[in-house]
């Protein structure tokens, strides 16, 4: 089917969003008072949240980065993750902060995070813009999640759409509906 961008529909708008990373970051400027932690976003649909969460931050943070891909069809994951990109800072007796864009089944998130415990943390804990809650297969540690939503395919804001495009749009947007 060939796609053009006015039959996306748009789901959260980039204001809706700066409005959620605001609450957010507060939340996160509290937890992490008198620390100072390291933000690791997930590579590559992180990007955008990440850099708007880390700037609404009133802390002192380290910022370093880890990337995932997930092999399987365009849209749905096969559940075996491949590491593009390690840390490089050590992460023991370190306060980590994982950044992620959006948690669909769980296995991507799941298997970092099994991954980043086992480097001795201090402590761990989870960002997500977006959470597709009706599709987990697998329980995951979340502590902030910006926004629920439905089954649908989404990108921008980061995340890459029909063709690996689109990442740079300023809002959420979707397929239209089957
Ligand atoms: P799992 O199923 O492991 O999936 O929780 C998480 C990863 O799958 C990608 N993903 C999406 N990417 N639009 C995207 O652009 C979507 O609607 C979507 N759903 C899942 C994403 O890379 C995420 O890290
Ligand atoms: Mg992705």
């Amino acid at each position: 089917m060939e796609m053009t961008r006015d039959r996306y529909e748009t789901l959260i708008t980039n204001a809706e969003i700066q409005a959620r990373v605001d609450a957010i970051a507060s939340e996160i400027t509290t937890c992490y008072s008198g620390t100072v932690p390291i933000m690791m976003p997930l590579l590559r649909g992180a990007f955008v949240f990440a850099a708007d969460l880390a700037r609404k931050l009133d802390l002192d943070v380290e910022v370093d980065f880890l990337g995932a891909s997930s092999y399987g069809g365009a849209t749905e994951t096969s559940g075996e993750i491949r590491m593009t990109l390690d840390s490089s800072s050590p992460l023991s007796g370190r306060h980590v902060l994982i950044v992620e864009d959006i948690v669909d089944t769980g296995l991507t998130l799941g298997y970092i995070q099994k991954l980043i415990r086992s480097r001795g943390v201090a402590s761990l804990r989870t960002a997500v813009l977006l959470d597709k809650q009706c599709r987990r297969k697998s329980q995951v540690d979340i502590d902030w999640a910006g926004f629920t939503i439905p089954d649908r395919f989404v990108f921008g804001y980061g995340l890459d759409g029909p063709g690996g495009l689109f990442r740079n749009l300023p809002d959420i947007m979707a397929l239209p509906a089957e």
